[in-house]
């Protein structure tokens, strides 16, 4: 048996699998983001301690024999968070999470100094860790001067677990700090964030061993006093294992909240002023890439709050095929954008109303303006020289094949659908903790889920989509001079 943890931005799933990775059983904790201020997002990390706790105590009590025959634990985390610790362990303040956006000044001065990008392979966003601990040594001097460990969501919890330091690559990735080509801790950058290579954890590959369970904690779980705990991953790089998007050209297009579309890469080819994230994957030897949309199905979700119709509801109304592009048009930046603008200051908008639109034409527009977005992050990835050909559609925004269609058509690409199953991000930690534990490779433990149905681009519409997308791409920087 083997257990991956999903720490995510909303909540906490723990998942049980078998020697041949298939889910036993889960279990899963909410817990709340704070925004003291505006932009600002925290979490006590405490509420993570108290979340494994929960779904660790009840799979215990229902699943006593699993438990008992783990061996090995693998975390995912939401990434780029900031968890400081004194010299004692103990948490000095909140984290600040991956959506916080108060240190966009500091992220900018980041930015620009020279060799920062090419080293980290990204440009700094103000989500990521770097910019976050220039702003507590500007704001919280007191806070600063007593960090001895800076860990993100995933280390956290692997220090929780087993009392040691140590962090994977694929989310370390995400902090600025390292060199992501070398997979090694930056003298130079550290030097840059005003930071100290003794406050890092030990770098480790996801896949690799970092600790084992405190004898406490087994005690309490009824799990044995050799249970192994292995780096982990970023949960974008732990929902590409999950997935078994690992080398060149496998990837995803997912419709969450925010919309990703991944791919891995079998080597380093970073294009930062894309804002495409160039990321080590949790494997050795592989990287991947990923172009980040802030307001997928979240962009939805603010269309249903202000109509009163559920998500499903507005989906239904379009039907299962496409047949052209809305005239209406959206501008998905309802939180900023990422990629590929990096733009915190752009919102969205919709233009060319018509006295004939109504409800339905307004979800239609919405679910192509995340489409074109999402093929601008495809656009960007080509760039930098990936292949995209061995996309699946996954995530809750899936279900509509409208949508999925449409990214299709956009993409010009065919999108798989997966069968009904278990393979998110908990699934991929589960898996690193498998190859970890030496239950298998990475090529046997990292296979692609079975693919229920494949959706392909319309191609009789195919010019009218890139059309529309063309007019789409002189939207922003027309609404940006606004
Ligand atoms: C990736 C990112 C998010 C978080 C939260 O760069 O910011 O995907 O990891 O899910």
């Amino acid at each position: 048996m083997f257990l991956g943890l999903d720490l995510g931005t909303s909540g906490l799933r723990a998942l049980l699998v078998d020697m041949a990775g298939l889910p036993v059983a889960s279990e899963a904790h909410a817990y709340g983001v704070s925004h003291p201020h505006p932009g600002w997002s925290e979490q006590d990390p405490a509420h993570w301690v108290a979340a494994v706790d929960t779904v660790m105590t009840k799979l215990a009590a229902e699943h006593a024999d699993a438990m008992a025959q783990v061996r090995g634990i693998g975390v995912s985390g939401h990434m780029h968070g900031a968890t400081l610790l004194d010299d004692k362990g103990e948490v000095l303040r909140p984290c600040i999470l991956w959506n916080d956006t108060r240190s966009h000044e500091e992220a900018a001065l980041l930015d620009g100094i020279d060799g920062v990008r090419q080293l980290s392979g990204n440009i700094v966003f103000p989500g990521f860790t770097a910019p976050k601990l220039m702003w507590v040594k500007r704001n919280e001097p007191e806070v600063f001067a007593k960090i001895a460990k800076v860990l993100l969501p995933a280390a956290y919890m692997n220090f929780f677990l087993t009392a040691g330091f140590f962090a994977d690559m694929s989310d370390s990735a995400g902090t600025s700090w390292l060199d992501v080509g070398q997979r090694a801790w930056s003298d130079t950058l550290l030097a840059a964030g005003e930071m100290q290579a003794s406050q890092m954890p030990t770098l480790v590959e996801g896949s690799e061993v970092g600790g084992t369970l405190r004898g406490e904690l087994a005690k309490r779980w009824g799990m044995s006093d050799s249970v192994v705990v292995v780096g982990g991953a970023g949960d974008n790089a732990a929902a590409a294992c999950g997935v078994g998007a690992m080398r060149e050209g496998a990837g995803f297009v997912s419709l969450g909240t925010s919309g990703v579309l991944l791919t891995g890469r079998d080597g380093y080819a970073p294009l930062p002023e894309s804002a495409v994230h160039t990321f080590c994957h949790a494997v050795p030897g592989q990287w991947y890439q990923m172009g980040v949309i802030l307001a997928a199905t979240d962009s939805l979700n603010w269309l249903s709050r202000v109509t009163g119709a559920a998500p499903a509801d507005l989906s239904r109304e379009l039907g299962d095929t496409i047949t052209g592009p809305e005239r209406l048009r959206f501008l998905p930046y309802l939180s900023g954008e990422r990629t590929p603008h990096n733009d915190s200051r752009i919102r969205g908008a919709f233009l060319n109303i018509d006295v004939a639109h109504d409800r339905k034409a307004m979800t239609q527009a919405v679910m192509e303006g995340v489409a074109f977005a999402l093929r601008d992050s495809a656009e960007a990835l080509k760039a930098s020289g990936a292949q995209l050909d061995n996309l699946l559609a996954i995530g809750g925004g899936a279900a509509s094949r409208f949508w999925v269609q449409t990214i299709a058509t956009l993409l010009d690409l065919p999108l798989e659908l997966p069968q009904a199953g278990d393979f998110g991000a908990a699934l991929g930690a589960a898996r690193l903790a498998m190859v970890g534990s030496g239950a298998g490779s990475v090529e046997d433990i990292m296979a692609r889920p079975a693919v229920a149905e494949t959706i392909e681009p319309v191609a009789a519409l195919r010019g009218a989509y890139d059309d529309a997308y063309a007019a789409y791409r002189e939207s922003y920087p027309a609404v940006r001079g606004l």
